[in-house]
């Protein structure tokens, strides 16, 4: 099937089987390889991406769903590296091997954007990613040192992530 995607805000096009999964197409098609693929089962969180805001797996998200929504990787993040998050990663020496830190960043956006100062229980019930490493410490400082500096966004739900 044709398909029209909206990823970090360009129109993509392309073609693929509609049970294909998002990270696929990602991938190999456009290729954007900052998302990862660690089990392909919904599992791990390494191929998280936003849809329509939203952190979800693309390793079992199929194409065919996806026609005209929006999807942002973790390319999409930020042009620079300047994201709030990024910024709180590298002060944080965050990454290990670094395999799973794009889908723990997606996955820590999606948070913030939802819960702009969340407390450790919270971080701790949306960041189901799993990290080999065991950087799950760092992650959580990070995310509050993130969530310190963000602006509180009057009249509005959610923060500006
Ligand atoms: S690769 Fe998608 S959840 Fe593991
Ligand atoms: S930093 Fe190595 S798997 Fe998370």
């Amino acid at each position: 099937m044709n398909l029209n995607l909206k990823v970090n805000g360009q129109a993509r096009q392309c073609q693929a089987d509609g049970d294909t999964p998002l990270l696929w197409i990602l991938r190999e098609d456009l290729g954007l390889t900052g998302t990862k693929f660690g089990c392909g089962a919904g599992q791990c969180g390494a191929c998280t991406v936003h849809l329509d805001g939203q952190a979800m797996r693309s390793c079992v998200m199929p194409v065919e769903a996806l026609n005209g929504r929006s999807i942002t990787t973790i390319e999409g993040l930020s042009p620079d590296r300047s994201h709030v998050l990024q910024q709180a990663w590298i002060e944080h020496q965050v990454p290990q091997c670094g395999y799973c830190q794009s889908g723990m960043l997606m996955a820590a956006a999606a948070l913030l954007k939802a819960t702009p100062r969340p407390t450790d229980r919270q971080i701790d019930a949306a960041m189901t990613n799993l990290c080999r490493c065991g950087t799950y410490p760092r992650i959580r400082a990070a995310i509050h040192t993130a969530a310190a500096r963000l602006k509180p966004q009057t009249g509005k739900k959610g923060a500006k992530v």
